[in-house]
């Protein structure tokens, strides 16, 4: 049996499977190039560090270095243009020590469940401040020809305000940030269109538009996150890496590399198909879905070591056959540690808290 949801969501998974066969070839090359000029004009790099995933091995590890430091070529700043091309990388990189931690296991406890709209193939879901202390849902969705950016009635799952975009968009993740004079925005990220699409956050009118370029060239998930006062949005791709961009310009600064560990011994292991993100600013690490995955991996966004995995295997273990993957996280505001969470084409969403067990 057949719906237009489940085709639409396995040609979806085609074209990411061969996408990735296609990019594995012409990154393996480009890693073993790189590899053997920095052997030849540092000698002091050894052993050399290699790209392991985006050679797309699946369970590939990491020994050496998590971390990819990028330096940018001066971009473009001027505001006034919606459009801003993406910038040039020369990658360089940084030899970091991973922390001494491993990854521990977390739960989750159920406290609400609340419908959601069945034919939103969620990517995106996050809270947005409004006067008085309020908060308003906002949700983006995928595939080709049903994409949009939604206010959503928390209680009912319908929609308040809705953008739809054009056919040939395929929107993924969206979070929300403020201008330097303080406007509110929403971002939304397209899966394989290199845009990323930005909207008067009350009105949902959309105001810009500009390119962008990740590890994959894809993208997935996003998040806002501020560190020593630098705003900055955190980035998926699919791969195993998260890219930080400057908010001010959306010009990339850094990539880490997401790793697990399960004991000190062992070596840091790459997770890749990061999807949703959603960072949490009481201890500063970034939440995440991945692909096919009914986890959430807690991420220390500066080591890039996943310090919690939390199992939500039974959070909706009655799945019906035409909901698709768990996806979508929101923190709830004015708590640390409760979220509503949802997945692709699903009735419902949950409020949860995560629970990390002891070390
Ligand atoms: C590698 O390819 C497989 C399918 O062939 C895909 O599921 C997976 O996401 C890809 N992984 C990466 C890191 O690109
Ligand atoms: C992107 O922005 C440009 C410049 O404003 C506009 O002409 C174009 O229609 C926008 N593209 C989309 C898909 O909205």
């Amino acid at each position: 049996m057949s719906t237009p949801e489940t085709d639409a969501t396995s040609f979806h998974r085609k074209r990411k499977r061969f996408i990735g066969g296609v990019l594995c070839v012409a990154i393996l090359t480009s890693a073993i190039v790189s590899a053997v000029l920095i052997c030849r004009n540092n000698n002091n790099v050894s052993p050399i560090s290699i790209d392991h995933e985006s050679s797309n091995a699946t369970t590939t590890s990491a020994p050496t270095t998590p971390s990819v430091q990028i330096t940018t070529s001066p971009a473009s700043t001027d505001n006034s243009s919606p459009i801003a091309t993406a910038p040039t990388f020369a990658p360089t990189i940084a030899k970091t020590s991973p922390e001494p931690d491993v990854t521990r296991r977390g739960t989750f406890e159920l406290l609400e469940t609340v419908p959601h709209d069945p034919d939103a193939f969620t990517q995106g879901l996050v809270f947005v401040p409004r006067d008085n202390n309020q908060h308003e849902l906002y949700e983006g969705t995928g595939l080709y020809g049903e994409s949009d950016v939604r206010r959503v009635d928390l209680l009912t799952g319908n929609v308040l305000v809705q953008t739809e975009l054009s056919d040939s968009y395929f929107g993924e993740g969206i979070t929300y940030y403020e201008t330097e004079s303080g406007e509110g925005r929403i971002v939304q990220l397209t899966w394989q269109e290199g845009t990323v699409f930005v909207y008067d956050s009350q009105t949902l009118q959309p105001l810009a538009n500009r390119t962008f370029s990740t590890t994959r060239n894809e993208g997935w998930g996003i998040t806002g996150r501020e560190k020593d006062g630098n705003k900055m949005f955190v980035v998926s791709d699919g791969s195993s890496y998260l890219h930080f961009w400057n908010q001010l310009d959306f010009v990339e600064f850094r990539r880490v590399q997401v790793t697990s560990r399960e004991n000190l011994e062992d070596d840091p292991n790459a997770v890749n198909n990061l999807n949703e993100l959603e960072w949490d600013p009481t201890t500063d690490t970034i939440l995440a879905n991945v692909w096919y995955s009914d986890t959430i991996q807690r991420i220390d966004p500066d080591t890039g070591l996943v310090t919690v995995e939390y199992d939500l295997s039974t959070l909706y273990s009655d799945r019906d056959v035409t909901s698709d993957v768990f996806n979508g996280i929101a923190l709830v505001p004015g708590t640390s540690d409760e979220y509503w969470v949802t997945g692709k084409l699903w009735p419902n969403m949950f409020r949860i808290r995560l629970i990390d067990e002891p070390k």
